[in-house]
């Protein structure tokens, strides 16, 4: 049998539905080159002097780690020539980075994850890149892109996927028709389709949770993950497995493949931050490959994807995966309000 590489499937997707514009199509295969690029990095370990940390800091005050570093300026590199994009923000840098301007600029904009799992990179597990693509406003036309053109709903996504440098490399992509998968075959060099349509089963005994802060959670969360540990003898009347990797790119891509409920609610460690992931460059791209698959993904009050963001590295609480577990969570805090 023969299959389909990412370049064939994004050629269909152009040719029968219109979905996918040249500049999309583009930029989509340059992040794909960049994650090669990151996988293979990821490979070598210490024997490519990838491991350990750095001196520096992010914005978020998070210890840099080499890998974060390097995977950024990869990202960076690789898409600023293209002419698809305005602009681009990530996890690691502050403020947003401009399209030089020896470079044509297109209308898209780009933010990422560059290294998702950072925890993991010196163990070897699995860890990813997270990326999220928006199209500036009609009004930033004529102009340089700001911050704030950034700041929209991840409804408005154009593209949402990640990259997962496991035991295999895989690249899971939506752009609003579906989900699919690609792994990476090393010896080609290329994405080839391995999954045309991944789906999330409406219900799942599967959870996911760092149950080393439950001390600190709120109530809703409390009760829910309570029920599920009472398994079979409990209110649920069937026994829960967990998983937790630690590495959002890996717990969701299994939820992607076998259902889940993966949830980072909240805590009162940090009582002003509404969570600890953030919206803008991992909770809204996951979010809608979730949705885009059949599952469902809330901050325990509302659709993650509704959330009118106000700054760019702002945080959230996240509730994502099965639909009928992510539901039920979300009627636990609405009945905690009430
Ligand atoms: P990052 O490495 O990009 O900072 O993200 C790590 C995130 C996420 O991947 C994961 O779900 C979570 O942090 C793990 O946090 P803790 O194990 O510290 O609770
Ligand atoms: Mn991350
Ligand atoms: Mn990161």
């Amino acid at each position: 049998m023969t299959r389909k590489t990412l370049t064939q499937y994004l050629v269909e997707q152009q040719r029968s539905s219109q979905a996918l514009s040249a500049e999309v199509r583009l930029l989509i295969e340059i992040v794909s080159r960049a994650c090669k690029t990151i996988s293979h990095a990821v490979s070598k370990g210490a024997l490519g002097g990838v491991l350990g940390s750095l001196e520096s800091e992010n914005v978020q005050g998070e210890v840099q780690k080499k890998l974060d570093v390097m995977s950024n300026e990869v990202l960076l590199e690789a898409n600023e020539w293209g002419g698809h994009l305005a602009a681009m923000a990530s996890e690691e840098m502050e403020t947003i980075h401009l399209i030089p301007n020896r470079y044509p600029k297109g209308e898209f904009l780009l933010l990422f994850d560059p290294l998702d799992g950072s925890s993991n990179i010196d163990v070897n597990v699995s860890i990813g890149t997270i990326f999220s693509v928006l199209r500036a406003p009609a009004s930033a036309s004529g102009r340089d892109v700001t911050e704030q053109d950034f700041l929209q709903p991840g409804s408005t996504q154009v593209v949402a996927g990640y990259a997962v440098y496991g035991p295999q490399t895989m690249l899971v992509l939506t752009i609003g028709q579906g989900v699919v998968g690609f792994t990476l075959d090393r010896e080609m060099g290329s994405w080839i389709m391995t999954s045309e349509n991944m789906r999330i089963p409406e219900d799942t005994k599967e959870f996911s949770i760092n149950m080393s802060n439950m001390r600190h959670w709120a109530a809703p969360v409390r009760k829910y993950i309570d029920e599920l540990l009472a398994g079979k003898s409990g209110t649920r009347d069937k026994d829960f497995n967990m998983r937790w990797i630690a590495s959002m790119v890996a717990d969701v891509h299994r939820l992607l493949t076998r259902g889940g409920i993966f949830m980072y609610p909240w805590d009162s460690r940090e009582p002003n931050k509404p969570g600890k992931l953030r919206l803008m460059y991992e909770a809204n791209p996951m979010s809608m490959l979730v949705e885009q698959a059949g599952g469902a993904a809330t901050n325990g009050e509302q659709r993650i994807l509704d959330i009118q963001p106000t700054a760019l590295h702002q945080r959230v609480s996240v509730v994502l995966g099965s639909k009928n577990e992510v539901e039920r969570v979300t009627r636990y805090h609405h009945e905690a309000k009430a």
